[in-house]
């Protein structure tokens, strides 16, 4: 059986006509681009064509080039369009990532073609138009609970970029672990840990590069006022009780928020080009503020009456602080109806109607919920898995829709999804086997349009893919 090289592409895109012409592998020899924004899509196809054993060349304008990149004003920067012929394929995009997004796609159907190698391999003529559907499409990883080496983030990088995933949020500190070098809190950086892993400033940096290479944007996390518990060993007077110090900081010592606030800096200093910097926000408990005369006070002087008020009222400052940095905050959806400015994102995880409790604010939404995309939920289960944890297939992400039934409601504020890999149970070398199989599906779940998603065609795409080696590839 031979599909139509035309229609095994993950994510599907919007538009496909065939024009009945064949344009076969072993006539490509020659790139040539008339765009400088091609440059990653480029390096994308002459690794590939030498993996394939066909190196691929740069032809200047004597070539008879068969690949050309040529820029598109009408089309957006993620937008891309591929015509073939019998004689050439054209790339259109209007920008870096639709380039690449392009190369992968084609990478995509040239494996196809290319399944009993290269003699009678050919490339099913036509044109192809695809354009995202959300502009927004993320990815969560937990490096606190078990870090993930410099080697492994490029990896995960990369495999986004391949589903065309754009935003990547890195939760970097948590009760188990600090993982970023300060020069605030030179002492915790991978101390205390099994894994001793932390990210230097060098490689941080390097990380910041190679993602945005792959057209990927950062959203660096620094969680609080709760899963502080490892910042607050080093600086336990900045809990309610310094003897125990706990999770949560205090919200009453008026040194926690300029402390937090110079760690801010250094982060946002760290991370220059990162438009938005989440501030955790998620599951800290009451219980050592009700107790804390500090906090008891500020209540008090504030004349707020419960501890989710303060806690409101101190995340909110913060929030204000990003915004006077000229960055925008994001934070989880908190579990008790708190509402932040509305410049705040809010990313919601605790259950399906948590968006429609947040557009009335006005807020951004980002929708991760738990059940539909959290990667450390076992996806089968022999996977390792805790009491919390619901089974999640490749068929449930691939199910996902942010809007839910409430497309209407939520037009205006449903930034995207973002699925998050927690690592509580999820060791380094182990990180590829939770993402990978269910990354494809996830993928069409963020950029395809919801009237061309099928399940069962896109298991006969995937399958496809598979059998022809690209998932090999994509592994390497
Ligand atoms: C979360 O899962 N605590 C956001
Ligand atoms: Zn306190």
């Amino acid at each position: 059986m031979r599909y139509s090289t035309l229609s095994v592409l993950i994510p599907v895109p919007r538009s496909v006509t065939e024009n009945g012409e064949k344009l076969f592998f072993r006539s490509l020899r020659f790139f040539r681009s008339f765009s400088e924004k091609s440059l990653a899509a480029q390096e994308k196809l002459v690794s590939f064509f030498a993996y394939v054993g066909n190196p691929l060349s740069e032809g200047g304008p004597e070539e008879p080039c068969q690949i050309l990149f040529q820029p598109d004003p009408q089309l957006r920067k993620e937008e891309w369009k591929i015509r073939i012929t019998s004689e050439k394929i054209e790339i259109f995009s209007g920008g870096e990532p639709g380039f690449s997004y392009a190369a992968e796609a084609l990478m995509q159907m040239l494996f196809a073609s290319l399944r009993e190698g290269p003699r009678e391999a050919w490339l099913d003529g036509g044109e192809i138009f695809d354009a995202p559907r959300f502009s927004y499409r993320g990815f969560m990883l937990d490096p606190a609970r078990h870090f993930q080496s410099v080697a492994t983030v490029k990896k995960v990088l990369s495999l986004l970029a391949a589903f065309r995933i754009n935003t990547f949020h890195w939760h970097l500190t948590d009760n188990q672990a600090w993982r970023l070098e300060s020069a605030i809190v030179p002492e915790l950086a991978g101390k205390g840990t099994l894994d001793g892993g932390f990210y230097t400033k060098e490689e941080v940096r390097e990380i910041v590069s190679f993602a945005a290479k792959n057209h990927i944007g950062i959203i660096p996390e620094l969680d609080m006022p709760g899963h502080s518990g490892k910042i607050l060993s080093a600086h336990p007077e900045l809990a309610c009780d310094s003897s125990h110090p706990g999770s949560e900081y205090c919200l009453g010592n008026p040194q926690s928020r300029e402390f937090i606030k110079r760690l801010l800096d250094e982060i946002m200093e760290l991370f220059p080009e990162s438009r938005i910097i989440h501030l955790g926000g998620d599951e800290a408990e009451t219980s050592a503020w009700e107790k804390c005369p500090r906090c008891l006070a500020s209540l008090k002087e504030k004349k707020l009456k419960t501890m989710r008020e303060l806690e409101n009222a101190f995340m909110t400052d913060m929030t204000r602080y990003i915004v006077s940095c000229g960055r925008t905050p994001m934070m989880w959806g908190t579990c008790s109806g708190q509402v932040y400015p509305k410049d705040t994102v809010l990313q919601a995880w605790l259950d399906i109607r948590e968006p429609l409790r947040i557009a009335p604010h006005g807020n951004k939404v980002v929708y991760s919920v738990h059940t539909s995309l959290y990667f450390d939920y076992p996806a089968s289960p022999a996977e390792p898995q805790e009491s919390w944890m619901f089974e999640l297939t490749e068929k449930g992400v691939y199910m996902t829709d942010p809007f839910i039934l409430w497309e209407k409601e939520l037009a205006n504020v449903m930034l995207g999804p973002e699925a998050c890999l927690w690592t509580e149970t999820v060791p380094d070398w182990r990180i590829l086997p939770k993402l990978l199989p269910r990354l494809s599906a996830y993928g069409e779940c963020a950029w395809s349009e919801n009237s061309k998603k099928d399940y069962y065609d896109f298991a006969r795409r995937k399958a496809y893919l598979e059998a022809a080696g690209y998932y090999e590839y994509l592994r390497k």
